[in-house]
Formats: structure tokens, sequence, C-alpha cells
């Protein structure tokens, strides 16, 4: 099904419930996420006003999707409950997927992502992708960077911890930026859901060329 996105609202509220999140709250004191939130929301204003095509694929759902509606009650009830309850309303329609060729088998259960917005869709644009991704309670997801994109995170349901060096809760952004090392565990008991955003060239948007690090076996590309 291929359509505009003015034909699809709960998809344009989704898109806008990403602006409120890039929008709203403070960066911290922090130049560089104050400036990638702006980024963020200026490229996704743009891109929004143009009425970019949508293209809904057949929905997949993968092991750890089993966790989402947990993710979602979670979410409602956070202080960004605007967004998870905007994903409620898509959640039929979302294509989750690993990224990889083939998965470790204990990691296949234990995470997914699935992309709202970006070159391969399904709201379809350059310079940006928006997704979301899932963790099962005590998953750890390994060691990663990303080349040339400056990636973020807004966490939107349960706990989770990056490098060792804090515990984030709904509402937390954290940046990523090009090439730095990251490592992510959840907490125990939950699932965990966080949003995220990608920007940097096109080019590089569009074949981001991801791998793990220093993983013998693990493959190549991803989210
Ligand atoms: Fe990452």
């Amino acid at each position: 099904m291929s359509e505009k996105l003015s034909d699809c609202p709960d998809w344009k509220y989704l898109l806008q419930e990403f602006d409120v999140l890039y929008r709203h709250g403070s960066a911290g004191g922090s130049k560089a996420i104050r400036s990638h939130r702006k980024r963020v929301r200026d490229t996704l204003s743009a891109i929004v006003e143009e009425d970019p095509p949508i293209v809904i694929d057949a929905p997949a759902v993968k092991p750890v999707t089993a966790h989402l509606s947990r993710a979602l009650d979670l979410g409602a009830r956070s202080a960004v409950s605007g967004i998870a309850r905007a994903l409620g309303h898509v959640a039929a329609s979302l294509v989750w997927s690993y990224g990889y060729p083939s998965v470790p088998k204990a990691l296949s259960r234990k995470y997914a992502y699935a992309e709202v917005l970006g070159p391969t869709g399904p709201v379809k644009a350059d310079g940006l992708i928006l997704g979301f991704v899932l963790f099962a309670p005590g998953t750890t997801y390994p060691q990663h960077a990303h080349q040339g994109i400056e990636e973020s995170y807004v966490s939107v349901a349960g706990a989770w911890s990056e490098n060792d060096g804090a515990v984030y809760a709904p509402g937390s952004l954290i940046l990523n930026r090009s090439g730095v090392e990251h490592r992510i565990t959840t907490g125990e008991q939950d699932p965990c859901l966080l949003a995220y955003a990608w920007t940097g060239p096109a080019e590089r948007l569009a074949a981001p060329g991801m791998k793990f690090s220093s993983r013998r076996g693990v493959p190549r590309a991803g989210a």
C-alpha cells in the first residue's frame, strides 16, 4: 500500500510525537545535544511539510515483540506517554527486523527494531531515520559504533544502561556521536523500549554499514 503521509493520520501523529520529544525538555546544558535535537526536529519538520510517501509493507514480528504490549503499557504511564500511545496505534503494521543477515540465537529472541521514517520507509525520507528498538528483560546488546552517523535514544519504557555508565528512565535522551562505542544492558523485570533518531549524510543513512565491534562470528549491518 503506497499513500501520502497525510492519508495516514496515525503515522502523522506518531511523527508529531517525535517532534514533541525533540522540541520540549532540556538538552542538559550540552551544546552537542542541543544541536542534535534541533537537527532532528528541523529535518523532520521539512520532511513532514513535503507530505512524503508512506509504504506500509506486510507487518513482521520477531520473538521479542511478545513484550511490546507490556512496553507500551509502561510507556503509556511514563513521562513520554504521548509517543507510547501513538506507537500503539500503528503497532499492528510495524515491520520488526534484526538488520543482520543472521543473528546469534540468544540475541535473536531478545531484540528487534522497527523503522518509522527513513530511506527504506515506511515514511520515505532522506537525511533522517526514526524508529524504535525493543529489548526483552535482561538483554545485553553487544558493543558497536556508527561511523558518520549521530544516534540518539529517547527512553520510552523500562530501565537500561549504556557502557555501565548510568541507569536511564523514560524521558532520558542519550546521544551517541559518530564513532563512539556503546553497549546496552536492560533491566531484569521489564522490557525496554527506546525511540531513536539517526542523523547524517543521506548516502550514509542509506547504507549505514553497521557492525558489532570485535565479536567473532557476529554478522555485519543492522540498527
Ligand atoms: Fe547504536
